[in-house]
């Protein structure tokens, strides 16, 4: 029944061409129009940005090395940013935290974000920015102005976020460093954990909702909060001695009553999306509650799993098992996505837990931890099996309402999605896929072949040179004052695209460039594997991207733009 209702009302969202405004299942719309991001090409592609405002020590070690910590061999070294702010106490763990906020995503990661084709960032937020009791040691408050500041990039970038309410009073998985505390969980011992979680909760969709704030930031781009309720908890069902399912069920009916109650909704736009994490039970399990108990009185909703090889059941496998295990998690998406938004909230390349466990990630240079990501006897082989893990996970989370990746940064490059575009584990341009895909193969990579894959380059991919031909379906974004305008045969704007000062664009076709580039600085993230050379010329801009349609940057000097 409900499956039926999701295929009419998609069917209506595609053949409309006047705004949508309500609906049970609207998932995000891309900037500058009302098409649900629902079909195939606008999925959500996302990463996490983890660590940023919960730390967790694995992911930047370094920052446990603070003075006044016990340091880096030691045993006795802190886990969480309970015992970090505990040990510095609340001013000098303001000091550190605050320039920790400041620095570790910065806008230059949007931008980059935005450049590979990203469209939705899931920011992890913890209670006590707005709930601390006086025997926690947590700094409250101060995150504020820097989540506003990541929801202004987000929007100048056309990324849509999900907010995920990650830590819980209590903690609502065990001995988990991204509760903030590492230790048994005690969040259903106290049912004014309850009610701290909501008004923490409630606080953040006041703040992140409101008129002055959305009025500015919407009107330049369409942005779309979600809110997860709580992220993975850690259920009686999974593990003895945790929360009660009536508990969280409780919490999560309330929560959703908060959401909607406290959430301001511009008009004309819809009520935001709530996300529940699966609590790692099989997605069917959670039909009952959303066609049959409190649930079934929501709107505007979806599912987040997280599909991960590092553990149980995947931990053990060969590379050929992990990317046979990655295709194989297409046919369980696609079936829940009939009835639910099915995303996977989180992700990785990692295939070990080497450098999950704190105390390994200490001092260890880069090409330590290149060593400890080695999957194969030679580079070629491991950066084979990373790219066909990074592929066969991608197909089929498509099959799903797409992925978010974790973590944006870490100092693992398997776990770290900028790494990994470094690496070519991952393409700049999500499109461009080194095998083709075969859904209904147990090895869903065609023509997989370990000796076939171009060689990867350690570093940044190079500026294009003078001479670069670029690929059809792309577009340039030029700098006219030091580029001849002779040179520029056309101009493009599309949705949510506005056009800064001195700047504009260049639509290409048939391969070639139509326009051939004069000057010097010419850069890019085109991959060299798809550009093909000849340029002659001085002083421009150029910036490309097949997903431009996704994308709009309206108040950052950069832009990404599309061809007709
Ligand atoms: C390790 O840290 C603890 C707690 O700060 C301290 O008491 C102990 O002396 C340290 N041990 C070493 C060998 O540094
Ligand atoms: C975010 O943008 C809003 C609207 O322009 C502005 O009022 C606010 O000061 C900005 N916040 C930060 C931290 O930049
Ligand atoms: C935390 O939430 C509880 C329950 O609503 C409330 O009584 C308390 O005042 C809140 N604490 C803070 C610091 O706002
Ligand atoms: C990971 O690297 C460390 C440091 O180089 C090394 O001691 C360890 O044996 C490696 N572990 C694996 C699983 O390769
Ligand atoms: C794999 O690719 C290499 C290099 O292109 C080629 O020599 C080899 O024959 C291919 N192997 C198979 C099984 O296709
Ligand atoms: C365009 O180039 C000029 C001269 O190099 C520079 O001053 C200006 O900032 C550039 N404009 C943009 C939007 O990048």
């Amino acid at each position: 029944m409900f499956g039926q209702s999701l295929v009419t009302t998609l069917a209506a969202f595609m053949a409309a061409t006047t705004p949508i405004l309500a609906s049970n299942l609207v998932w995000y719309t891309e900037p500058g129009s009302n098409k649900p991001a629902f079909t195939d090409g606008d999925k959500v592609r996302g990463v996490n940005l983890g660590n940023w405002f919960i730390l967790e020590n694995w992911m930047e070690p370094s920052l446990f090395g603070t003075a006044g910590l016990p340091g880096t061999d030691n045993d006795t070294q802190v886990m969480d940013e309970w015992s970090f702010c505990e040990i510095l106490g609340k001013t000098r763990c303001a000091e550190v935290l605050e320039e920790h906020w400041a620095t570790w995503i910065t806008e230059d990661d949007f931008k980059r974000m935005a450049d590979y084709g990203l469209n939705t960032v899931r920011i992890p937020i913890p209670y006590w920015v707005y709930n601390v009791t006086d025997d926690e040691p947590y700094i409250t408050q101060k995150q504020i102005p820097y989540i506003q500041q990541a929801l202004n990039w987000s929007s100048m970038y056309g990324l849509d976020v999900m907010m995920d309410l990650h830590a819980l009073p209590g903690s609502q998985s065990s001995y988990q460093v991204h509760t903030g505390h590492y230790t048994q969980e005690s969040f259903h011992t106290d049912s004014a954990n309850i009610d701290r979680a909501l008004d923490a909760l409630g606080k953040f969709v006041d703040e992140f909702t409101k008129d002055e704030y959305e009025g500015v930031v919407k009107a330049q781009v369409l942005y779309y909060c979600s809110w997860e309720l709580v992220n993975e908890p850690w259920i009686e069902s999974y593990q003895a001695n945790n929360i009660p399912w009536d508990f969280l069920a409780d919490f999560m009916d309330r929560a959703y009553t908060t959401v909607r109650e406290h959430e301001n909704v511009i008009a004309g736009k819809t009520v935001s999306m709530v996300i529940v994490h699966d609590a790692f039970q099989a997605l069917d399990n959670w039909k009952y509650w959303f066609t049959e108990s409190k649930g079934s009185q929501w709107v505007n909703y979806g599912i987040d799993t997280h599909l991960y090889h590092a553990w149980s059941p995947n931990a053990d496998l060969d590379n050929y098992g992990h990317v046979v295990a990655a295709c194989g998690t297409a046919d369980m998406l696609a079936a829940a996505q009939e009835w639910i938004p099915t995303f996977v909230g989180e992700q990785s390349l990692g295939v070990g837990t080497f450098c999950v466990d704190y105390k390994e990630c200490f001092d260890l240079t880069s090409q330590d931890l290149m060593a400890n990501v080695s999957a194969g006897s030679s580079d070629a082989d491991y950066n084979n099996f990373y790219r066909a893990l990074w592929e066969s996970q991608y197909h089929a989370y498509n099959h799903g309402a797409g992925f978010i990746f974790w973590n944006w940064k870490a100092i693992s490059p398997v776990w770290s999605y900028e790494q990994s575009v470094t690496q070519r584990w991952i393409p700049t341009d999500l499109d461009d896929t080194l095998w083709a895909y075969d859904s209904s193969q147990e090895f869903c990579l065609q023509n997989y072949n370990w000796s076939n894959v171009p060689s990867y380059p350690t570093v940044a991919v190079s500026p294009i040179p003078l001479g670069t031909s670029l690929p059809t379906g792309k577009a340039l974004l030029i700098n006219a004052t030091s580029f001849p305008t002779a040179a520029i045969t056309a101009v493009s704007t599309g949705p949510g695209i506005a056009i800064p000062t001195g700047m504009s664009t260049v639509p290409l076709s048939g391969g070639k460039s139509t326009t051939s580039m004069t000057g010097t600085g010419v850069t890019s993230n085109i991959p060299s594997s798809t550009a093909t050379t000849s340029t002659s010329g001085a002083g421009a801009v150029a910036r490309l991207s097949s997903h431009a349609l996704t994308i709009a940057a309206c108040l950052g000097f950069f832009m990404v733009l599309h061809s007709s």
